[in-house]
Protein backbone atom coordinates (compact mmCIF):
# COMPACT_ATOMS: atom_id res chain seq x y z
CA UNK A 1 0.00 0.00 0.00
CA UNK A 2 1.50 3.28 -0.72
CA UNK A 3 2.04 5.84 1.66
CA UNK A 4 -1.12 8.20 0.82
CA UNK A 5 -3.23 5.15 0.72
CA UNK A 6 -2.00 4.20 4.27
CA UNK A 7 -2.78 7.37 4.96
CA UNK A 8 -6.39 7.87 4.00
CA UNK A 9 -7.12 4.35 5.68
CA UNK A 10 -5.68 5.53 9.15
CA UNK A 11 -7.27 8.17 9.02
CA UNK A 12 -10.78 6.80 8.76
CA UNK A 13 -9.56 5.17 11.70
CA UNK A 14 -7.98 7.88 13.73
CA UNK A 15 -9.10 11.66 13.33
CA UNK A 16 -6.02 12.50 14.99
CA UNK A 17 -3.83 10.63 12.44
CA UNK A 18 -5.53 12.56 10.19
CA UNK A 19 -3.23 15.44 10.86
CA UNK A 20 -0.39 13.68 10.20
CA UNK A 21 1.30 15.19 7.88
CA UNK A 22 0.97 12.44 3.99
CA UNK A 23 4.85 12.05 3.50
CA UNK A 24 5.09 10.83 7.06
CA UNK A 25 3.36 7.81 5.56
CA UNK A 26 2.36 4.81 8.37
CA UNK A 27 3.52 5.97 11.79
CA UNK A 28 2.85 2.35 12.71
CA UNK A 29 5.80 1.41 14.76
CA UNK A 30 8.93 -0.36 12.81
CA UNK A 31 9.55 -3.74 13.06
CA UNK A 32 13.40 -2.37 14.59
CA UNK A 33 11.29 -0.23 16.99
CA UNK A 34 8.73 -3.42 18.22
CA UNK A 35 12.01 -5.98 18.59
CA UNK A 36 13.96 -3.40 20.19
CA UNK A 37 11.20 -3.16 22.81
CA UNK A 38 10.97 -6.71 23.24
CA UNK A 39 14.60 -7.32 23.44
CA UNK A 40 14.38 -4.73 26.78
CA UNK A 41 11.76 -7.40 28.10
CA UNK A 42 13.90 -10.28 28.00
CA UNK A 43 16.37 -10.83 30.76
CA UNK A 44 20.27 -11.04 29.93
CA UNK A 45 19.52 -10.40 26.52
CA UNK A 46 22.81 -10.31 24.07
CA UNK A 47 22.10 -7.78 21.63
CA UNK A 48 23.47 -8.03 18.37
CA UNK A 49 21.21 -5.43 16.49
CA UNK A 50 21.91 -1.91 16.52
CA UNK A 51 25.34 -0.63 15.30
CA UNK A 52 26.65 0.54 18.79
CA UNK A 53 30.02 -0.56 20.15
CA UNK A 54 30.35 -2.08 23.61
CA UNK A 55 33.78 -0.56 23.83
CA UNK A 56 34.11 2.59 26.09
CA UNK A 57 35.24 5.85 24.25
CA UNK A 58 39.08 6.09 25.09
CA UNK A 59 39.69 8.05 28.49
CA UNK A 60 41.50 10.77 26.99
CA UNK A 61 38.50 11.90 24.86
CA UNK A 62 36.11 11.60 27.83
CA UNK A 63 38.56 13.57 30.33
CA UNK A 64 39.09 16.13 27.28
CA UNK A 65 35.91 16.58 27.25
CA UNK A 66 35.15 16.95 31.34
CA UNK A 67 38.06 19.95 30.72
CA UNK A 68 36.72 21.53 28.23
CA UNK A 69 33.12 22.20 30.74
CA UNK A 70 35.16 23.80 32.55
CA UNK A 71 37.09 25.89 30.14
CA UNK A 72 33.12 26.83 28.65
CA UNK A 73 32.58 24.97 26.16
CA UNK A 74 28.98 25.30 26.74
CA UNK A 75 27.32 27.58 24.32
CA UNK A 76 26.87 28.25 20.73
CA UNK A 77 29.28 27.42 17.96
CA UNK A 78 29.55 28.47 15.00
CA UNK A 79 26.65 26.84 12.36
CA UNK A 80 29.54 24.82 10.58
CA UNK A 81 31.64 24.25 14.28
CA UNK A 82 34.08 24.99 16.16
CA UNK A 83 36.92 26.19 13.55
CA UNK A 84 40.18 23.88 15.39
CA UNK A 85 37.89 21.05 14.71
CA UNK A 86 37.50 22.17 11.44
CA UNK A 87 40.84 22.28 10.39
CA UNK A 88 42.04 19.17 12.25
CA UNK A 89 39.16 17.61 10.46
CA UNK A 90 40.51 19.28 6.50
CA UNK A 91 43.96 17.78 8.18
CA UNK A 92 42.52 13.83 8.73
CA UNK A 93 40.88 14.60 5.23
CA UNK A 94 43.76 15.83 3.33
CA UNK A 95 46.14 12.72 5.08
CA UNK A 96 43.74 9.72 4.36
CA UNK A 97 41.94 10.89 1.23
CA UNK A 98 44.42 12.99 -0.44
CA UNK A 99 42.04 15.85 -0.93
CA UNK A 100 42.46 19.12 0.37
CA UNK A 101 39.58 21.25 1.55
CA UNK A 102 39.16 24.83 3.41
CA UNK A 103 38.48 24.62 6.46
CA UNK A 104 36.43 27.77 6.59
CA UNK A 105 34.10 27.22 3.91
CA UNK A 106 34.49 23.46 2.92
CA UNK A 107 33.78 21.16 6.03
CA UNK A 108 30.40 21.28 8.45
CA UNK A 109 30.48 19.18 12.04
CA UNK A 110 27.19 17.51 12.28
CA UNK A 111 24.86 15.41 14.57
CA UNK A 112 26.46 12.54 13.99
CA UNK A 113 26.87 11.09 10.32
CA UNK A 114 22.95 10.65 10.35
CA UNK A 115 22.27 14.71 10.04
CA UNK A 116 24.74 15.30 7.09
CA UNK A 117 22.83 12.34 5.54
CA UNK A 118 19.81 14.15 5.84
CA UNK A 119 21.00 17.66 5.17
CA UNK A 120 22.66 16.54 1.89
CA UNK A 121 19.41 15.06 0.27
CA UNK A 122 17.42 17.62 1.70
CA UNK A 123 19.62 20.05 -0.14
CA UNK A 124 20.67 18.38 -3.23
CA UNK A 125 17.25 16.99 -4.16
CA UNK A 126 14.41 18.68 -6.32
CA UNK A 127 11.19 16.36 -6.21
CA UNK A 128 11.29 13.57 -8.18
CA UNK A 129 15.08 13.28 -8.36
CA UNK A 130 16.65 10.26 -8.10
CA UNK A 131 19.12 8.64 -5.98
CA UNK A 132 20.94 5.35 -6.55
CA UNK A 133 21.31 3.29 -3.29
CA UNK A 134 22.63 -0.19 -2.22
CA UNK A 135 20.14 -2.58 -2.37
CA UNK A 136 20.78 -3.41 1.45
CA UNK A 137 21.23 -0.34 3.23
CA UNK A 138 21.64 2.11 6.21
CA UNK A 139 17.92 3.16 5.65
CA UNK A 140 18.18 6.73 6.91
CA UNK A 141 18.77 7.22 3.53
CA UNK A 142 15.06 6.20 2.43
CA UNK A 143 13.71 8.36 5.28
CA UNK A 144 15.98 11.29 4.20
CA UNK A 145 14.76 11.08 0.29
CA UNK A 146 11.63 10.32 1.28
CA UNK A 147 11.36 14.09 3.26
CA UNK A 148 13.11 15.55 0.23
CA UNK A 149 10.91 14.05 -2.31
CA UNK A 150 13.23 12.24 -4.41
CA UNK A 151 12.86 8.68 -5.42
CA UNK A 152 15.56 6.35 -4.39
CA UNK A 153 16.67 3.84 -6.67
CA UNK A 154 18.47 0.63 -5.25
CA UNK A 155 21.33 -1.03 -7.11
CA UNK A 156 22.15 -4.22 -6.30
CA UNK A 157 25.03 -5.18 -4.30
CA UNK A 158 24.75 -8.91 -3.58
CA UNK A 159 25.56 -11.68 -6.37
CA UNK A 160 26.10 -14.96 -5.64
CA UNK A 161 26.01 -14.53 -2.47
CA UNK A 162 28.70 -11.91 -1.92
CA UNK A 163 28.93 -8.46 -2.04
CA UNK A 164 29.61 -6.96 -5.25
CA UNK A 165 29.65 -3.19 -6.36
CA UNK A 166 28.82 -3.47 -10.16
CA UNK A 167 29.45 -0.23 -12.02
CA UNK A 168 27.23 -2.18 -14.65
CA UNK A 169 24.05 -2.52 -11.95
CA UNK A 170 23.96 1.30 -11.45
CA UNK A 171 25.07 2.39 -14.85
CA UNK A 172 21.56 0.16 -16.04
CA UNK A 173 19.90 1.85 -13.53
CA UNK A 174 20.35 5.39 -14.51
CA UNK A 175 17.50 8.00 -16.04
CA UNK A 176 17.18 11.40 -17.14
CA UNK A 177 16.60 12.06 -13.60
CA UNK A 178 19.12 10.75 -11.74
CA UNK A 179 21.02 12.71 -9.50
CA UNK A 180 22.92 11.73 -7.13
CA UNK A 181 25.11 7.88 -6.72
CA UNK A 182 25.14 6.87 -3.07
CA UNK A 183 28.37 4.75 -2.05
CA UNK A 184 28.98 3.35 1.34
CA UNK A 185 31.82 1.25 1.48
CA UNK A 186 32.74 -0.27 4.32
CA UNK A 187 29.53 -1.24 3.74
CA UNK A 188 26.28 -1.67 6.21
CA UNK A 189 25.01 -4.52 6.43
CA UNK A 190 27.08 -6.34 3.86
CA UNK A 191 30.16 -5.73 5.56
CA UNK A 192 31.56 -5.21 1.83
CA UNK A 193 34.52 -3.31 0.61
CA UNK A 194 35.11 -1.50 -2.48
CA UNK A 195 37.91 -2.45 -4.48
CA UNK A 196 40.09 0.93 -6.04
CA UNK A 197 38.84 -0.61 -9.30
CA UNK A 198 35.55 -0.76 -8.02
CA UNK A 199 35.60 2.67 -7.27
CA UNK A 200 37.56 4.30 -10.12
CA UNK A 201 35.03 2.60 -12.38
CA UNK A 202 31.49 4.40 -10.34
CA UNK A 203 33.95 7.51 -10.75
CA UNK A 204 34.46 7.50 -14.15
CA UNK A 205 30.25 6.92 -14.92
CA UNK A 206 29.99 9.57 -12.11
CA UNK A 207 32.19 11.99 -14.25
CA UNK A 208 30.29 10.79 -17.67
CA UNK A 209 27.12 11.79 -17.03
CA UNK A 210 27.78 14.63 -14.88
CA UNK A 211 26.10 12.93 -11.51
CA UNK A 212 26.97 14.00 -7.69
CA UNK A 213 28.24 11.38 -5.96
CA UNK A 214 27.94 11.02 -1.49
CA UNK A 215 29.91 8.92 -0.26
CA UNK A 216 29.59 7.82 3.41
CA UNK A 217 32.62 6.25 4.95
CA UNK A 218 31.81 6.22 8.48
CA UNK A 219 33.28 2.69 8.97
CA UNK A 220 36.28 3.38 7.23
CA UNK A 221 38.71 2.84 10.11
CA UNK A 222 37.39 -0.71 10.61
CA UNK A 223 38.88 -3.04 7.37
CA UNK A 224 39.79 -6.50 7.86
CA UNK A 225 42.62 -9.04 6.19
CA UNK A 226 45.13 -6.49 5.61
CA UNK A 227 43.16 -4.93 3.05
CA UNK A 228 43.09 -1.03 2.61
CA UNK A 229 40.18 1.76 2.59
CA UNK A 230 39.78 3.46 -0.92
CA UNK A 231 37.46 6.56 -1.02
CA UNK A 232 36.24 7.64 -4.11
CA UNK A 233 37.13 10.93 -3.42
CA UNK A 234 41.03 10.74 -3.89
CA UNK A 235 39.94 9.52 -7.62
CA UNK A 236 40.75 12.16 -10.56
CA UNK A 237 38.04 15.30 -10.75
CA UNK A 238 35.71 13.97 -8.09
CA UNK A 239 36.36 16.33 -5.62
CA UNK A 240 33.73 19.07 -7.32
CA UNK A 241 31.24 16.48 -7.50
CA UNK A 242 31.44 14.24 -4.22
CA UNK A 243 30.10 14.83 -0.39
CA UNK A 244 31.76 13.10 2.21
CA UNK A 245 29.79 11.63 5.04
CA UNK A 246 31.72 10.68 7.82
CA UNK A 247 32.16 10.81 11.78
CA UNK A 248 32.91 10.05 15.68
CA UNK A 249 30.98 7.17 16.89
CA UNK A 250 32.18 4.66 14.80
CA UNK A 251 36.07 4.82 15.16
CA UNK A 252 36.48 6.63 18.32
CA UNK A 253 33.19 4.46 19.93
CA UNK A 254 31.45 7.59 20.48
CA UNK A 255 27.67 7.60 19.43
CA UNK A 256 26.32 8.92 22.17
CA UNK A 257 28.03 12.36 21.46
CA UNK A 258 26.60 12.67 18.43
CA UNK A 259 29.34 14.40 16.63
CA UNK A 260 30.05 13.58 12.95
CA UNK A 261 31.21 15.58 9.68
CA UNK A 262 31.14 16.26 6.83
CA UNK A 263 32.86 18.20 3.30
CA UNK A 264 32.47 19.10 0.03
CA UNK A 265 32.95 22.21 -2.60
CA UNK A 266 32.10 25.41 -0.99
CA UNK A 267 29.03 26.21 -3.13
CA UNK A 268 27.25 23.51 -1.70
CA UNK A 269 28.32 23.64 1.61
CA UNK A 270 27.13 27.07 1.93
CA UNK A 271 24.31 26.16 0.95
CA UNK A 272 24.19 23.17 3.51
CA UNK A 273 25.24 25.55 6.56
CA UNK A 274 22.24 26.78 5.81
CA UNK A 275 20.36 23.85 6.44
CA UNK A 276 22.50 23.28 9.86
CA UNK A 277 21.04 26.59 11.82
CA UNK A 278 17.84 25.60 11.05
CA UNK A 279 17.67 22.07 12.04
CA UNK A 280 20.06 22.41 15.01
CA UNK A 281 22.04 25.25 15.11
CA UNK A 282 25.34 23.67 15.91
CA UNK A 283 26.63 20.18 17.00
CA UNK A 284 26.93 20.20 21.10
CA UNK A 285 29.98 22.31 22.09
CA UNK A 286 31.26 19.86 24.43
CA UNK A 287 30.92 16.92 21.72
CA UNK A 288 32.96 19.02 19.30
CA UNK A 289 35.63 19.34 22.33
CA UNK A 290 35.58 15.77 22.65
CA UNK A 291 36.10 15.14 18.67
CA UNK A 292 38.54 18.01 18.45
CA UNK A 293 40.56 15.83 21.38
CA UNK A 294 39.51 12.56 19.52
CA UNK A 295 41.39 13.73 16.47
CA UNK A 296 44.25 15.70 18.10
CA UNK A 297 44.87 12.42 20.63
CA UNK A 298 47.13 9.13 20.45
CA UNK A 299 45.37 6.92 17.71
CA UNK A 300 46.38 3.45 18.94
CA UNK A 301 43.26 3.37 20.22
CA UNK A 302 41.85 2.79 16.75
CA UNK A 303 43.94 -0.27 16.18
CA UNK A 304 43.30 -1.57 19.45
CA UNK A 305 39.57 -1.79 18.96
CA UNK A 306 39.78 -3.26 15.09
CA UNK A 307 41.71 -6.13 16.50
CA UNK A 308 38.84 -6.36 19.29
CA UNK A 309 36.63 -6.40 16.44
CA UNK A 310 38.73 -8.72 14.19
CA UNK A 311 39.13 -11.26 16.59
CA UNK A 312 35.44 -11.68 17.57
CA UNK A 313 34.87 -11.48 13.41
CA UNK A 314 36.84 -14.69 13.00
CA UNK A 315 35.12 -16.09 15.89
CA UNK A 316 31.48 -15.58 14.70
CA UNK A 317 32.43 -16.65 11.29
CA UNK A 318 33.99 -19.98 12.65
CA UNK A 319 30.57 -20.35 14.62
CA UNK A 320 28.57 -19.91 11.47
CA UNK A 321 30.62 -22.00 8.98
CA UNK A 322 29.94 -24.81 12.11
CA UNK A 323 26.44 -23.91 11.85
CA UNK A 324 26.68 -24.60 8.49
CA UNK A 325 25.11 -20.71 7.69
CA UNK A 326 26.53 -19.17 4.78
CA UNK A 327 27.13 -15.25 4.95
CA UNK A 328 28.54 -12.35 3.38
CA UNK A 329 32.01 -12.54 4.00
CA UNK A 330 32.54 -9.11 5.88
CA UNK A 331 36.00 -7.68 4.82
CA UNK A 332 35.22 -4.53 6.74
CA UNK A 333 32.59 -2.44 8.75
CA UNK A 334 30.69 -3.65 12.49
CA UNK A 335 28.53 -6.53 10.76
CA UNK A 336 28.11 -10.34 9.55
CA UNK A 337 24.97 -10.79 7.02
CA UNK A 338 24.20 -13.86 7.28
CA UNK A 339 21.35 -16.12 5.35
CA UNK A 340 19.09 -17.96 7.85
CA UNK A 341 16.52 -19.28 4.66
CA UNK A 342 17.92 -22.90 5.54
CA UNK A 343 16.32 -22.41 8.70
CA UNK A 344 13.01 -22.53 6.58
CA UNK A 345 11.83 -18.89 8.46
CA UNK A 346 11.78 -15.27 6.84
CA UNK A 347 14.01 -12.99 8.24
CA UNK A 348 11.33 -11.50 10.72
CA UNK A 349 10.00 -14.72 12.29
CA UNK A 350 13.54 -15.55 12.55
CA UNK A 351 13.93 -12.49 14.71
CA UNK A 352 11.49 -13.45 16.71
CA UNK A 353 12.08 -16.79 17.40
CA UNK A 354 15.59 -16.69 18.13
CA UNK A 355 14.66 -13.34 20.63
CA UNK A 356 12.48 -15.96 22.22
CA UNK A 357 14.56 -19.24 22.64
CA UNK A 358 17.87 -17.87 23.10
CA UNK A 359 18.22 -14.29 24.26
CA UNK A 360 19.80 -13.02 21.48
CA UNK A 361 18.26 -10.04 19.54
CA UNK A 362 19.72 -9.39 16.06
CA UNK A 363 18.07 -7.69 13.39
CA UNK A 364 16.19 -9.31 10.19
CA UNK A 365 17.51 -8.02 6.57
CA UNK A 366 13.99 -6.63 5.82
CA UNK A 367 15.10 -3.31 7.99
CA UNK A 368 17.82 -2.37 5.48
CA UNK A 369 16.43 -3.90 1.89
CA UNK A 370 12.92 -4.19 2.47
CA UNK A 371 12.16 -3.90 -1.43
CA UNK A 372 14.89 -6.53 -2.07
CA UNK A 373 13.21 -10.28 -2.20
CA UNK A 374 16.80 -11.11 -0.27
CA UNK A 375 16.00 -9.04 2.65
CA UNK A 376 13.70 -12.12 4.07
CA UNK A 377 16.62 -14.22 3.86
CA UNK A 378 18.94 -12.47 5.76
CA UNK A 379 19.92 -11.29 9.53
CA UNK A 380 22.64 -8.66 10.43
CA UNK A 381 24.51 -9.82 13.12
CA UNK A 382 26.85 -6.79 15.03
CA UNK A 383 30.53 -7.87 16.35
CA UNK A 384 29.68 -5.13 19.26
CA UNK A 385 29.26 -7.52 22.11
CA UNK A 386 31.44 -8.45 24.79
CA UNK A 387 33.90 -11.21 24.06
CA UNK A 388 32.38 -13.63 26.74
CA UNK A 389 29.20 -13.15 25.75
CA UNK A 390 30.01 -13.14 21.94
CA UNK A 391 30.80 -16.95 23.13
CA UNK A 392 27.67 -18.12 24.86
CA UNK A 393 25.45 -16.47 22.20
CA UNK A 394 27.00 -18.23 19.98
CA UNK A 395 26.97 -21.35 22.15
CA UNK A 396 23.43 -21.06 22.28
CA UNK A 397 22.78 -20.38 18.59
CA UNK A 398 24.30 -23.31 17.15
CA UNK A 399 21.14 -26.07 19.04
CA UNK A 400 18.77 -23.59 18.12
CA UNK A 401 19.77 -23.58 14.40
CA UNK A 402 20.18 -27.41 14.35
CA UNK A 403 16.25 -27.31 15.71
CA UNK A 404 14.69 -24.91 13.40
CA UNK A 405 16.40 -27.19 10.21
CA UNK A 406 14.99 -30.16 11.79
CA UNK A 407 11.75 -28.82 12.47
CA UNK A 408 11.38 -27.41 8.64
CA UNK A 409 12.54 -30.40 7.50
CA UNK A 410 9.74 -32.28 9.13
CA UNK A 411 7.25 -29.57 7.56
CA UNK A 412 7.89 -30.24 4.24
CA UNK A 413 8.05 -33.77 4.63
CA UNK A 414 4.58 -33.78 6.44
CA UNK A 415 2.84 -31.36 3.74
CA UNK A 416 0.19 -32.19 1.87
C1 LIG B 1 26.29 3.58 6.89
C2 LIG B 1 26.03 4.48 8.06
N1 LIG B 1 26.08 5.81 7.89
C3 LIG B 1 25.84 6.65 8.91
C4 LIG B 1 25.54 6.18 10.18
C5 LIG B 1 25.23 7.17 11.28
O1 LIG B 1 26.24 7.29 12.20
P1 LIG B 1 26.26 8.48 13.30
O2 LIG B 1 26.20 7.82 14.62
O3 LIG B 1 27.56 9.18 13.05
O4 LIG B 1 25.09 9.35 13.03
C6 LIG B 1 25.48 4.80 10.41
C7 LIG B 1 25.11 4.28 11.75
O5 LIG B 1 24.94 3.12 11.98
C8 LIG B 1 25.73 3.93 9.32
O6 LIG B 1 25.68 2.60 9.48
Amino acid sequence: MTAELLHDAEAAMSPLRARLARRIGSPDESFRTRIQAIARTVDNVVSMGPGDPDLPTPQHIIDAAKRALDDGWTHYTPPPGDIRLRRAIATMVAATRGVAYDPEYEVIVTLGAEEGIYMSLLTLLDPGDEVLLPSHRFTTYDWSIEMSGGVLVPYPTIADGQFHLSVDAIRARITPRTKIIVVVSPDNPTGGVATREELAAIADLARERDLLVITDEIYSKFVFDGREHHSILSEPGMRERTLLIDGFSKCYAMTGWRVGFMTGPADYMRAIVEVKHTLSICTPAVSQAAALAALEGPQDCIAEMQAIYDARRQELLGALADMDLAFIYPAGGFYVYVDISSTGMTSEEFALRLLADTGIMMLPGTIFGGRDPDAHKFMRMSLLVPNERLTSALERMEPAIKRYRSEAAEARRTAP
